[in-house]
């Protein structure tokens, strides 16, 4: 590991240099001396050692401020006949996993809870009457909320799914934000190639994953995002990443500019919101005919969904909304896996991922830097390097 930098100025040039990169990078936070350290990638997968056989975890027995309500809770396991144990590598911190413990979101797990619902591991024990699964194998929880906030996870087979073995960095960010990506590219509309989308978020996971995919399925997308400090770098990686036009909210706001753009191109038919506010009805209105805006999220909080009712009436402007949770309970575990194995292939590869990695005994610092936004466009992910 080499040291990189240790002050926020500095932490700002360094921001600025993975936004600019086309790669992968990880660091790792260390709380000692506020300093990050690189992690080369493809990051080396680490498996327990010994035979203590005990988990530790962040649990939370009531639902509230994260900060207040969740612990670190550690026990001694053992697996039954039909369970599996995995050793948890990375586990991501996701916006619906810190609504899921404030109990602002659909999913409320029975408490006390472990946290987390992303995530991916190596099998490490099979009881005996396990079939399809073997020690090494890399799976992914199958289900929502099974608590990824964790050295290890103990379930049933039919509770996880069995995912190629890509890159690892790849593999903590799988779950959830690609696929969400994929299928509102394939559910909504009947995109050819060449036609456009225009999105907001674009920074987000999700939305870098819109932008990867889209590219590699011959889309062209729009993509607006928040200005911040960092615009042009923002733009740069967006563009490395195959957007065609990146455009901040000011400009979007701007009704001469975003004419002439949308004269130059096809008008999108598929419109992706996960942020709401002003948005929303100043990207609807450069919409094709017979468009489908999808809202999949609502990071400015508060927020509403609205368009000038005109759109609705003379555009037959259609407005909808995604979630993957449904998806995955409305479909088939073979149609989930066929779908995870394209996007593996489409993105396993060379799809660039940013992650600050925290111990999970770090958790309440990871969370203070998740609230002041500090980890930049990273995902902070907890590291298990038992
Ligand atoms: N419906 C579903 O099934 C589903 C699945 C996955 C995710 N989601 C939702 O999708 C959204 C993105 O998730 P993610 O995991 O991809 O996020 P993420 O990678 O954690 O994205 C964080 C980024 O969001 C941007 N952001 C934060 N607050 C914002 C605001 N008020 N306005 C505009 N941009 C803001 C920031 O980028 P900048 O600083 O560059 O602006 C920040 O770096 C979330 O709302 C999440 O809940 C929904």
């Amino acid at each position: 590991m080499l040291t990189i930098l240790s002050n926020n100025r500095l932490q700002s040039s360094y921001l600025n240099k993975i936004l600019k990169s086309s790669l992968s990078s990880i660091v790792q936070y260390n709380p000692r001396n506020n300093s990050l350290n690189e992690i080369t990638t493809p990051y080396q997968i680490k498996l327990p050692e010994g035979n203590e056989n005990v988990m530790n975890y962040m649990q939370y027995s009531k639902r509230g401020n994260p900060l207040e309500v969740l612990s670190c809770g550690k026990h001694k396991y053992e697996i039954h006949d039909d369970q599996v144990c995995v050793a948890l590598q990375m586990s991501s911190l996701n916006p619906a996993d810190l609504n899921t413990v404030e109990g602002r979101y659909p999913i409320k797990p029975e408490l006390p809870a472990i946290g987390g619902n992303c995530g991916f591991g190596v099998v490490t024990q099979v009881g005996k009457n396990i079939k399809n699964l073997s020690s090494g194998d890399w799976v992914i929880p199958g289900k929502v909320a099974m608590g990824t906030w964790s050295t290890h996870l103990i379930a049933e087979e039919q509770e996880l799914l069995k995912i190629p073995k890509v890159r690892p960095e790849f593999a903590s960010i799988l779950m959830v934000n690609p696929p969400t990506a994929y299928r509102m590219l394939h559910d909504f509309t009947n995109l050819k190639k060449g036609d456009w989308i225009i999105q907001n978020g674009a920074t987000t996971e999700v939305g870098r994953s819109v932008i990867y995919l889209a590219s590699k399925l011959g889309f062209h997308t729009l993509n607006f995002c928040r200005k911040g400090t960092n615009f042009d770098s923002k733009k740069k990686m967006l563009k490395d990443l195959g957007a065609d036009l990146v455009l901040s909210g000011e400009e979007l706001k701007n009704r001469k500019m975003m004419k002439k753009i949308i004269k130059n191109i096809e008008k999108p038919k598929l419109g992706l919101n996960c942020v709401g506010d002003f948005w929303v009805p100043k990207m609807a209105s450069c919409m094709a005919k017979k468009g489908v805006m999808v809202t999949y999220g609502g990071l400015s909080v508060g927020t509403k969904v609205a368009v000038n009712p005109g759109l609705l009436i003379f555009n037959d402007l259609s407005l909808k909304g995604f979630w993957l949770s449904r998806w995955v309970q409305t479909h088939s575990r073979r149609e989930r896996e066929i779908m995870l194995e394209h996007i593996c292939e489409i993105m396993g590869n060379d799809f660039p991922v940013h992650l600050e990695c925290h111990n999970l005994t770090n958790f309440k610092i990871a969370l203070k830097r998740y609230y002041s936004h500090l980890q930049g466009s990273r995902k902070i992910v907890f590291l298990n390097q038992y």
